[in-house]
This record gives C-alpha cells, structure tokens and sequence, in this order.
C-alpha cells in the first residue's frame, strides 16, 4: 500500500520543530513539501525556521515555501515569549541548507492536492488553508484527510476560551471548518495528555547527534516558560499529536463533532464549540479524545534516535 502523501502547514514553533522531525523520520508517511504560515512568530522567521528543521532532518528533498504573512482579520503576528524571539528557542543556527521555494505556499498547497491523494497537517494558524480554498472553491473536497492540532473543548491557553492556533486566525478557522473536509481535531484537551519530561530532554541530548542536541536545547526554554505558565518543566507536544495521528490512526481515541468557531465575542473570540452530541457520531469531522502518553514518547524517542549526523 502507498505511503500517504503528507504536507505540513506550520508555524515554527518549538512544538513545531519536534513534529516535523517527527514526520521526516517516520517511514510511514511521505513528506512532501513543508508551507510556512505566520503564527508563533511573524512569517519571515516561521518560514526560516522550516527550513532550519528541514535542513537538521537533511532533508533537502522536501520544499519549504512561505504562505500568508497575516491573519485574515486584524493583524496580531507579534514575537512570541513562548517559543523565544526567534521562535525555536533562541539557539546560534548557520544559514540552513535548505532554500526557501519560490512558489507562494498557498499554491504549492494546491498544486500538491493536485498531484494525488493528500493528507495535511495544519499545526499553526488556519490562514493558509482558509485562502486555499476561497482561490480555489471545493478543493476541500480533493483532500483525503485534514488534520488539525487547534482549539480546546474546555480551556484556552491564550485566552481563557481560545487556544492559540484558532485565537490567531478565527475567520481563518470558521472559513476551514464550514468546509467540506474529512478533518481530526486535537484540541488542547487531547494534547494536554502527551508530554516530554527531563528525562527526555536528557534521553535526546545523550544521543549525541545533532538533532538530538538541539531539540534537548529548544526544548529548555520551552520547559522554562511550561514551569512559569503551568507550574510543571512537562512540556506539552501539541503539534506532534497530529503527526501521530497520521502515523496510526489507532494510537488517538476519537468521537463524530460539530464544531463552530467564535469570531465576534468580545471575551470568547477565537473559542471553539466541539458538539459531541450523538446526532454528530457519523460526522465527517472527528476530535481526539484520548492518547496514551507512554506509547507516544516511546514511538518519539525511537523516531528522532534514527537521525544520524
Ligand atoms: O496552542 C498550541 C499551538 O499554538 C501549537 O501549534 C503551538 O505551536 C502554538 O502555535
Ligand atoms: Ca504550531
């Protein structure tokens, strides 16, 4: 059976680097191109940063192109205090060896719809695959799988009801969801559960590899900014679950939703509504309920060992 197709549409982002490392070390899948979006830090660096990873991966067969540098809406790109001013932890990188593509991201999206099945994994602000389809109406439909790491049935993390990736972009995210995709939502409620301790930055560094160097080392500041905002060093791998969850589709528990994005309120913008009522069992649109956190670190650390300098 073929490998799936899989693009990446991502803001780097620590979480970000981890999870396409993720997917360019697993055998299962086919990166084929990488799309940078503005998110965790303005366009410019997310777009540089997927190229960092890219190139850690020695993967100069994949293209990274450069999508949309603003939201749909009003413009709230700013540096994060997250993942760093840089957005990878603030860590000394040489230019990467891998060039940014010139193609504009958005249609690079397109053509690889184009070119056979595909499977994308939207880990950053939704604006890319909004603008996708408004250039190009029912593509949504050319897609075989839409995986989305957004939104939180329960709790934000930006704000008290919106998590970050839908809080950045919410017309983004309402233009997504009203589409016609087979889509996987992993809320913050689901990636809450899956999480690296310092026994795992220590297990990376101790590779002695230089991707293991460096996550251990963009995954420290991430740790320090987890202990101030949560009180714990666990830092929690939101991207990477859905990355694993194009790797087995068996590892993420999931249930039929509705889900609506908020775009008006004056303290709910950006929130999710998630309807796990019955009548939406058979929905096309599916959220993650449930992860076993022990199997995804063992399956992470084996993955990112493979790389080899
Ligand atoms: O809320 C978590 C999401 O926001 C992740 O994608 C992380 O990279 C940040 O962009
Ligand atoms: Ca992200």
């Amino acid at each position: 059976m073929a490998r799936p197709r899989v693009l990446i549409d991502t803001d780097p982002g620590v979480d970000d680097a981890v999870a396409i490392l993720l997917a360019l070390a697993s055998p299962e899948i086919d990166v084929v191109a990488v799309t940078a979006v503005a998110g965790n830090v303005p366009l410019a660096k997310t777009a540089l940063n997927a190229r960092r990873i890219v190139a850690l991966a020695g993967r100069g067969d994949v293209p990274v192109a450069a999508g949309r540098a603003q939201p749909l809406s009003e413009p709230v790109v700013e540096d994060s205090v997250v993942h760093g001013r840089d957005g990878l932890g603030d860590l000394d990188w040489d230019e990467p060896a891998v060039a940014l593509d010139p193609r504009d991201g958005v249609e690079l999206i397109a053509e690889m719809i184009g070119a056979g099945p595909l499977t994308i994994v939207a880990i950053g602000p939704l604006t890319n695959l909004a603008v996708l389809l408004q250039r190009h109406p029912g593509i949504d439909r050319d897609v075989e799988h839409l995986v989305i790491m957004g939104g939180a049935s329960f709790q934000g993390n930006v704000t008290p009801a919106a998590e970050f990736n839908i809080w950045a972009d919410p017309e983004a995210a309402r233009v997504v969801f009203d589409g016609a995709w087979r889509i996987t939502l992993l809320p913050l409620d689901l990636t809450h559960q899956a999480y690296l301790d310092d026994q795992d930055l220590d297990y990376f560094h101790s590779l002695g590899t230089e991707v293991g160097r460096r996550v251990a080392a963009m995954l420290e500041p991430y740790a320090q900014f987890h202990d101030r905002w949560y009180g714990t060093r666990d830092v929690i791998m939101h991207d990477a679950m859905a990355v694993y969850e194009v790797l087995d589709d068996a590892a993420i528990q999931k249930r039929g939703v509705r889900v609506a994005v908020e775009t008006d309120g004056v303290h709910s913008r950006g929130a999710t509504f998630i309807d796990r009522r019955r009548e939406n069992a058979d929905s096309p649109v599916r959220v993650g309920v449930t992860v076993d956190n022990d199997r995804f670190r063992a399956r992470l650390r084996e993955r990112l060992a493979s790389f080899v300098d």
